[in-house]
């Protein structure tokens, strides 16, 4: 029996993976890196060093760059993207998800996070949805990133249950492959053929709702 939700945020609960493009874009484009949607799509869940390093590596430069100078462009990455976050307003939570995340409360469902964000706590409180998510999983703590299954073991273990007993909600491929590898049920929000290996699909959040949670279960 399911008795919890483990969500990603970015990209699932609101449309900040756009700001995380368009602020590493301005990166990309410094460091004369192309960009492209291919690109845009393999960056989904990946944390922030991990991310620079792939853009890097993208053009074959990730050994032009000290260690200090690639803190650097994380942090010019990070400026760009807390001015987009800064502007932030419930007006941000992608369509369904509020609805969706009061009915999983309301019928006793416990939530948690498992974002590789450190800006997740600044986002959630943008989007006035904080009190949903007094269990979320802190980044700086885990030893590996998305598609590792940490992340959504330790949202299971928030909450005491099993992972079998938890659905896990993403929208980055990195993520459905964390969430089959910790044992969850996936339900991947997006394109189909990025997310094929997800147990349930939906193109987009206002297809999340318990109502079709349960008929693509069977
Ligand atoms: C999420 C996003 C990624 C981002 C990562 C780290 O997983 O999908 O695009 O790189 O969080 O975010 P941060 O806010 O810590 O740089
Ligand atoms: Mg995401």
């Amino acid at each position: 029996d399911i008795k919890g939700f483990v969500f990603d945020l970015d990209g699932v609960i609101t449309d900040t993976s756009t700001f995380h493009s368009q602020a590493w874009h301005q990166v990309a484009d410094k460091v004369g890196v192309n960009w492209d949607a291919e690109l845009a799509d393999a960056l989904k869940g990946i944390s922030r060093m991990d991310s620079l390093n792939l853009i890097l590596k993208r053009d074959n430069r990730e050994n032009d760059f000290s260690d200090d100078e690639k803190v650097q462009l994380a942090t010019e990455k990070n400026d760009n993207y807390l001015k987009l976050v800064n502007q932030m307003t419930p007006a941000n939570i992608l369509p369904g998800v509020e609805d969706f995340l009061i009915d999983l409360s309301d019928k006793g469902y416990l939530l948690s996070l498992a974002s590789a964000s450190k800006n997740s706590p600044l986002v959630l409180k943008h989007l006035g949805l904080g009190h949903f998510f007094s269990k979320s999983v802190d980044p700086a703590t885990l030893k590996k990133g998305k598609p590792d299954p940490e992340i959504f073991r330790r949202g299971a273990e928030l909450l005491d249950l099993d992972p079998s007993q938890c659905i896990g909600v993403e929208d980055a491929a990195a993520g459905v492959q964390a969430i089959n590898s910790a044992g969850e049920v996936s339900i991947g929000i997006g394109d189909p053929k990025v997310l094929a290996s997800a147990d349930i699909n939906f193109v987009d959040t206002t297809k999340l709702n318990l109502g079709n949670i349960a008929k693509a279960m069977g």
